[in-house]
């Protein structure tokens, strides 16, 4: 059952598998699987809620997932991401609502997309007893000012500030990191100068760990990005069985005797 304490042994040791979930029996399935993090995403924005970013999504959606997850997850590191604009703006509602994700939704930890502002913020976080995994390179909370979803960190000048950032995250308590979208050599070069796990989306082969989008993984995703792996095509036989279900309720075959049953005692009623 790792700690936050064990997933910052992990660095360099044993790769470190994460990956996202929402519902109950999706975080069962990828406990089951031994995944070390899984991870509330934001990203639920897309994947559940229908939204198109995850601006949207509020600190009562995340809640409600995060207590499916925590719920239905025994060994797995439950990771709260905390959504856009619940936190960073006030300290004292930042760890009001970072708090109650472990205090009333069992999450062990939180995720901050993190920039100059999550520094100090992430110190009093640690301090109060709160684990922060810090997120940086491509933060799509950002989204509006990036105008879109641009790889980061491409200059040398980009780089470095993405560099001092995680110095000043780790030094702050910070336990892990997640790079995202980043060039290889960049995540590279922060991997060996970090003592905290880096975990890659999009960042290359030399993190410490890797994270993808459930939905991304197992094939769900109608459109997944180009750094994500289909290791199944769980879509596709959704589709099939729902195609299947609606032939055979058009054409009679179900329900059949065996999903059936008669009460003998009202024949002569009728
Ligand atoms: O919301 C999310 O799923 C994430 C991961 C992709 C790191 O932030
Ligand atoms: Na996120």
């Amino acid at each position: 059952m790792p700690t936050v304490r064990d997933l910052t042994a992990m660095a360099g040791e044993n790769p470190i598998t994460m990956l996202t979930a929402y519902d109950a029996p999706t975080a069962e399935l990828v406990d089951e699987a031994g995944v070390d993090v899984i991870l509330v995403g934001d990203s639920v924005g897309n994947t559940s809620l229908g939204h198109e970013s995850t601006l949207p999504v509020t600190v009562d959606d995340i809640a409600r997932h995060v207590g499916a997850v925590s719920r239905a997850t025994d060994d797995a590191l439950v990771v709260a991401d905390m959504p856009f604009l619940s936190f960073g703006v006030d300290d004292a509602e930042s760890i009001e609502n970072a708090g109650r994700m472990l205090k009333e939704e069992n999450a062990e930890a939180v995720k901050l997309e993190c920039g100059p502002h999550t520094v100090d913020l992430t110190e009093r976080m640690v301090q109060l007893g709160i684990p922060v995994m810090a997120h940086l390179g491509l933060t799509p909370q950002h989204v509006n000012r990036y105008g879109g979803y641009p790889r980061q960190g491409t200059d040398r000048e980009a780089a470095d500030r993405i560099f001092e950032l995680a110095r000043e995250h780790e030094a702050a308590g910070a336990f892990s990191l997640v790079l995202e979208h980043i060039p290889s050599n960049l995540a590279a070069e922060i991997t060996a100068e970090l003592d905290i796990p880096t975990i890659g989306i999009g960042a290359g082969p030399a993190c410490d760990g890797q994270v993808l989008v459930v939905d991304d993984a197992v094939g769900l995703s109608e459109w997944s990005p180009s750094f994500a792996e289909q290791f199944g095509s769980v879509r596709e036989e959704m589709e099939s069985a729902i195609d299947d279900y609606v032939s055979a309720v058009e054409s009679g075959a179900f329900p059949a005797d065996e999903h059936s049953h008669e009460a003998e005692d009202l024949d002569e009623l009728y």
